[in-house]
């Protein structure tokens, strides 16, 4: 069976983990750069993103990998401090303007569609400092910028990602200290920054909509992070509501605001408040949107972005001490099969993404759908014959076209995580998603293809698997 025809194929990558030029041609500092500047072994071997794959000098040999591939789309991502290096419009850096206008344009002339991710974790240093998103401030200022990339960008670019993973940054950075600005605020941090999110998403949709779509007639979303959930023992009613709780805590926290009514699931809202009021908050630690909010972020998004690596089993686990924390909350356990094969905290579980594609048909009335990331990394060294990655890229197809043609699953557009080994975060060049392999060690960082790349080719190439059923 094939893809439907129209169906998109892409790859994708970020700004910081694959740019370089950190402080080239007037870049201001991101989070990043102070972050991993700071050293303290955060990052594996204290790497940084300060060169990573070059691309910033090296877009041309970016542009041959896609080329090679035969993607309908490449997803890329805007580095917020290359455009206005200290955040605002009140300064803008017109080398970060022509590096990005090339990149489009030369997308363009090749019969590529550019799908433009807003911002991808690396905040300006300089809004950071002013409390980054944990400061309402940050709201208005996101959507200056989110309307300077559409005045500057979108008369070419129709397919826009405000916020990468809002999920993982307000819980990863700003809950657990984890990523940078590396401040962990347990039990309060995640909720503000992404209740800030939410909103900073929904203002520049507004924007969008009120000043920038009749003309240019273009879709904005925001990509949400989901690892599919199981209950453990799926006969026990405590593990099954604990997979509610992580379903609700984690993509329903984002999706139900945005693409329902406004607001957060009941599930969260009262579970919250109530762990508060145990721990003796005077109100729930979770903030809440008035009626005039609600309003406003209801309905923000014209299609359903997602991104998916792997699942889980989720067992119920009593916070007996009443622990602060949004994991403590949850009240729950989160563990792989014994069985599943893994690297770092992703596991071969390609049938996640099925179960994960059908509850969003489901609970979302049906909406077109964007697999904006998903892939399976191989840790350094690597080998270039990645013939057992290649497999999980192939299941996810099969169940792709599962979704599509049995459950019907309007899914339009798959994008593989990365075109590129890149900058894996805390993991640094450690941990590689590449489609094409990058050698870190060499000054020029050749890009060279896996096995993986050669076999993705065939499936855009044929719009589906040679012999699948
Ligand atoms: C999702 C993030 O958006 C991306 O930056 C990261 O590299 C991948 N997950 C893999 O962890």
């Amino acid at each position: 069976m094939a893809f439907p025809a129209g169906f998109g194929w892409g790859a994708a990558t970020a700004a910081y983990q694959v740019e370089g030029g950190w402080d080239a041609d007037g870049r201001g500092p991101c989070v990043w750069d102070t972050f991993t500047h700071q050293g303290g072994e955060r990052v594996f071997k204290n790497q940084t993103g300060d060169v990573a794959c070059g691309s910033y000098t090296l877009w041309e040999e970016d542009l041959k990998c896609i080329k090679q591939l035969g993607l309908t789309h490449y997803r890329f991502s805007l580095s917020w401090s290359r455009l206005l290096p200290d955040g605002t419009t009140g300064f803008i850096n017109q080398k970060g303007i022509d590096y990005y206008n090339k990149v489009i344009n030369d997308l363009l002339a090749h019969g590529v569609t550019p799908l433009v991710t807003i911002y991808h974790f690396d905040l300006p240093q300089a809004l950071e400092d002013q409390g980054g998103w944990l400061s309402e401030a940050i709201i208005d200022i996101f959507d200056r910028y989110a309307q300077f990339c559409f005045r500057t960008f979108g008369d070419r670019v129709k397919q826009w990602i405000t916020i990468n993973e809002p999920n993982t940054y307000a819980l990863i950075a700003y809950e657990m200290g984890i990523f940078a600005p590396g401040v962990p605020h347990p039990g309060t941090g995640g909720y503000q920054a992404a209740h800030n999110m939410i909103k900073a998403h929904a203002r520049s949709w507004h924007s969008y909509n009120s000043l920038f779509r009749r003309e240019q007639k273009g879709m904005v979303s925001l990509s949400l992070f989901f690892g599919w959930s199981e209950p453990a023992d799926p006969n026990s009613v405590p593990d099954r509501e604990a997979t509610m709780r992580v379903i609700s805590f984690t993509l329903d926290f984002f999706a139900k605001p945005i693409f329902i009514d406004g607001d957060y699931p009941e599930l969260v809202k009262s579970r919250v408040a109530s762990m508060s009021k145990k721990q003796g908050y005077p109100s729930s630690r979770l903030p809440e949107f008035t009626e005039e909010e609600k309003k406003m972020i209801k309905g923000t998004a014209d299609f359903f972005a997602v991104q998916y690596y792997t699942t889980r089993f989720v067992k119920y686990q009593e916070n007996k001490k009443g622990e602060l924390g949004f994991i403590q909350d949850m009240e729950i356990d989160y563990f792989p099969d014994p069985s599943w094969k893994g690297v770092g905290w992703i596991y071969f579980v390609p049938w996640g993404i099925r179960k994960l594609l059908k509850y969003i048909k489901d609970t979302y009335n049906n909406p077109v759908i964007y697999i904006t990331e998903n892939g399976f990394p191989q840790r350094d060294p690597p080998s270039l014959d990645d013939t057992q990655r290649w497999e999980y890229f192939r299941q996810t197809f099969q169940e792709l076209l599962r979704a599509i043609h049995v459950d019907g699953v309007n899914l339009q557009l798959y994008c593989a995580w990365s075109l590129l080994d890149n900058f894996e975060w805390n993991d640094g060049y450690n941990t590689r998603f590449g489609l094409f392999h990058v050698d870190f060690e060499d000054p020029a960082r050749p890009r060279a293809p896996y096995t993986s790349a050669k076999e993705y080719a065939k499936v855009i190439k044929n719009n589906g698997l040679e012999g699948s059923s």
